[in-house]
């Protein structure tokens, strides 16, 4: 009895824990562990080889993982690898190699195409800028040791009525490829000159106008020696030609000829010399275009003020490079030449699509291919607003049908007004609206330096294919980006200019 009574005693002031399972948030006393909240249980990522031996403790992350790295999942820190050219090819995750990029100003836009634009180089894909505004992409082609062809007033020229390499395409072809190459050099640009017209006058060329213009350019290009220019054209025009006065329906009175073509002449002449237009479009190509290399057009010199000569320029770029692209598969598909993959980039659509009534059918014109094999093609937009601040409804139908028709659509930062219009293209759950809203929240300052923080949304994006759920992305640049990615480079210029003004006032001069 004793005895048993020295065990219990022995029991109550032993240490160790009573055998009862521990409660939810763990045991209660200092130094015991209980917590106040219960935790999440730590992830780890890890490859397949790796994690294989923690069955079943594994789980498949949902990202794809195939094409260019872009950035880690927001919500689960996995890897997620996108780009149009890999997820169509190869992922299989989209109808068609083409993306559009949405999103507020100076989120990051620009940057995740050059991204996308590098990774690619290293799947052999040619990265075509056609049009850098900014310049955005200047020095990641140049890095790449691709062509950068400069235009603006007095730096660069581009003939709108030069074929390009399509002429001499078209001597290594035969048959019905030589044909469709010759008819698609004429039709670009016809479709150039119209485009150019539509801009001056903020409507488009009437019908009978675009049959002369077509007729017209077939009789230069019969008579012409060498490549044409735009006088050269207005020449035509004038002289009069059999061919060009039986469209014009003028019954052998000169008068009627002249009345058909003059408002068109007036145009075409607008467009020379010190018009509005300067001489870019209207003399002799100064750097021709090369389909075997990265390229990008800067145009960023261009005053920003100029915006009809901008989007002029952007129009002329798009229009080169599609029927260089094009010469290039015809090539290609003739055996004379290896197949190459294009990844075309079209920055700042919506500059190009504010030129007027009728300029949605210009782009979609200059931008179509006889075949679409091949050729990656990104879009950048800052907004769904801009597509529908187009002053005619069939063009704002137009333009929403260029982003229901990418495969993939990639949104950044985007105010609440945004998410009926985005809801009803792209299918976005509330929560993604809330995401893609508080992306757009204003920098915060930082009390230490005085200077605004970076912009929270910066780098956000929300990569959206189909109706599926959409997925948040973050992306990091790495050191070497960093150094090409600087888009307010002149900003910083200036600033460090100004620093050196007020240090040592002599290193400047
Ligand atoms: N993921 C990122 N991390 C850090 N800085 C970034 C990131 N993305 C962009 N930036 C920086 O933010 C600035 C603006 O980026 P970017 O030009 O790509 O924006 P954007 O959306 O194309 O703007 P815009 O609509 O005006 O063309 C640049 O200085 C760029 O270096
Ligand atoms: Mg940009």
């Amino acid at each position: 009895m004793i005895r048993r009574r020295r065990k219990a005693k022995a029991e109550k002031t032993r240490k160790t824990p009573p055998a009862r399972p521990a409660p939810a948030r763990g045991w209660r006393g200092r130094g015991a562990g209980s917590s106040v909240y219960v935790q999440a249980a730590e992830e780890w990522r890890g490859t397949t080889v790796q994690v294989c031996g923690l069955w079943p403790f594994a789980a498949g992350s949902g990202s794809p993982m195939i094409g260019v790295p872009i950035g880690r999942n927001l919500l689960t820190g996995a890897t997620l690898c996108a780009d149009p050219i890999s997820w169509f090819q190869r992922a299989h995750l989209i109808s068609n190699p083409s993306v559009f990029l949405l999103g507020r100003p100076g989120l990051g836009k620009s940057t995740v195409l050059r991204r996308m634009g590098l990774g690619l180089t290293g799947y052999g894909v040619l990265p075509m800028v056609l049009g850098d505004l900014k310049p955005d992409y200047v020095d990641l082609i140049r890095g790449l040791g691709g062509q950068v062809i400069e235009l603006g007033r007095g730096r660069g020229r581009l003939n709108i009525l030069d074929p390009g390499e399509a002429s001499a395409a078209a001597e290594r072809l035969t048959g019905s490829a030589r044909a469709q190459v010759i008819a698609d050099a004429r039709g670009r640009r016809h479709t150039m000159v119209a485009t150019l017209v539509t801009l001056l006058r903020a409507a488009p060329p009437t019908d009978h106008e675009e049959l002369i213009l077509d007729r017209a350019i077939g009789v230069l290009d019969d008579r012409h020696e060498g490549v044409p220019v735009l006088p050269d054209l207005i020449e035509v025009l004038m002289q009069a030609p059999d061919d060009v006065r039986q469209i014009t329906f003028d019954r052998g009175d000169m008068d009627r000829y002249q009345d058909a073509t003059d408002p068109l002449i007036k145009s075409l002449t607008a467009m020379l010399g010190q018009g509005r237009l300067g001489e870019i479009f209207s003399a002799e190509t100064t750097t021709p275009m090369r389909r075997d290399r990265p390229v990008v057009f800067d145009i960023s010199s261009i005053d920003p003020g100029d915006e009809m000569l901008q989007r002029a320029a952007l129009m002329a770029c798009w229009s080169s490079g599609f029927g260089s692209i094009n010469v290039a598969h015809a090539l290609a598909d003739a055996g004379l030449e290896p197949q190459r993959l294009y990844f075309v980039i079209l920055d700042e659509l919506w500059r190009a699509l504010r030129g007027g009534r009728g300029m949605v059918d210009r782009v979609d014109a200059l931008t179509r291919l006889n075949r679409q094999h091949g050729v990656g093609q990104a879009m950048i937009s800052h907004t769904m607003a801009d597509l529908d601040a187009l002053p005619d409804e069939d063009d704002r139908m137009k333009a929403r049908g260029f982003v229901e028709r990418a495969g993939m659509v990639i949104c950044g930062g985007l105010p609440e007004s945004e998410m009926p219009e985005l809801s009803r293209v792209v299918g976005l759950s509330r929560a993604e609206q809330e995401m893609l809203v508080s992306w757009v929240d204003p920098p915060a300052w930082d009390d230490a330096t005085g200077e605004e923080t970076a912009p929270p949304g910066r780098g956000n994006f929300l990569v959206k294919v189909g109706g599926r759920p959409g997925i948040p992305v973050h992306v990091a640049l790495t050191a070497v980006e960093e150094g090409l990615n600087d888009t307010n480079k002149r900003w910083h210029e200036q600033s460090s200019l100004a620093d050196v003004g007020e240090a040592e006032p002599e290193a400047i001069a």
